[in-house]
């Protein structure tokens, strides 16, 4: 089980060990060029690729990409197809290169609602994928951060249904393993691309301590040197998990 951050300080280090990502922008990106919105869609697909090998490579072990909310579906039905046949296109064509480097796939999120052919694909790149550690590339799909707090109750009920009788016994170490992403440590880092400041119904669990960097850069123009950008701003921030400054250096005076 992931350290957590309310329970224990958890030790940080000059690279995030797990980056969290909004990827925003998309349709923005495409309007500007006078292009329909799926056109900004398929180029994020390509700044998905760039992201991935840049953490691959800086020693990021965790990549977590929000990549559908649960509220998408109130997009234009036509948009929500063509996200869906991304994905579809994403996993028979980039399996084999997620192998080559090293790389874990895990979809988290609601998968019920997504047909049975992207259903079983899914399934198919986890498994073909299993063996890998480098790096841990998560895709939220049909995901919220408040529908995982629930299934996470959900699940902690019916294995411990005593709970339900005496409430006040329940405390993190009870729910938390049943979160959606209970194997990986909290984000270090959260970026959110396209210049809004929010979180989105993203991880709003696992975001309690995590640092947040906002860029007005649109997700299609993201790459390595604007993921070194958001690195560089991380190496700079104190992160205290509570504690005082002064705490801090006397921690690491010691
Ligand atoms: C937000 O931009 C982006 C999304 C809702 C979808 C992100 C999907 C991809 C990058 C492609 C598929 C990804 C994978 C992992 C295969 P927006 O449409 O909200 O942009 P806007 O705010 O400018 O309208």
């Amino acid at each position: 089980m992931a350290i957590s951050s309310t329970q224990a300080i958890p030790a940080t280090q000059a690279v995030p060990q797990h980056v969290a990502i909004i990827m925003d922008g998309n349709g923005r990106w495409a309007t500007r060029r006078h292009l329909p919105r799926t056109a900004g869609h398929a180029k994020g697909v390509q700044a998905v690729r760039r992201v991935v090998e840049a953490c691959g490579r800086r020693g990021v072990r965790y990549l977590t990409l929000f990549a559908f909310s649960s509220e998408n579906w109130r997009r234009p039905p036509e948009e929500v197809s063509l996200l869906m046949r991304l994905f579809v296109q994403a996993l028979e064509r980039e399996v084999d290169k997620l192998n080559e480097q090293g790389v874990r796939l895990h979809v988290v999120g609601d998968m019920s609602r997504f047909e049975p052919r992207l259903q079983s694909l899914i399934a198919d790149a986890q498994v073909r994928t299993a063996h890998n550690d480098r790096l841990h590339l998560s895709v939220a799909a049909n995901y919220g951060g408040r529908w995982d707090v629930l299934q996470a109750m959900r699940a902690m009920l019916i294995q411990h249904p005593d709970l339900a009788r005496e409430p006040q016994r329940i405390d993190e170490s009870h729910l938390a393993p049943h979160l959606s992403m209970a194997w990986a440590p909290e984000p270090d880092l959260f970026i959110r691309t396209g210049g809004e400041q929010r979180i989105s119904n993203f991880l709003v669990w696992q975001l309690a301590y995590t640092e947040l960097y906002f860029t007005d850069q649109y997700w299609p123009d993201f790459g390595a040197a604007e993921l070194d950008a958001a690195f560089e701003w991380y190496r700079n921030r104190e992160r205290r998990f509570g504690r005082t400054s002064e705490q801090l250096r006397n921690d690491s005076a010691q």
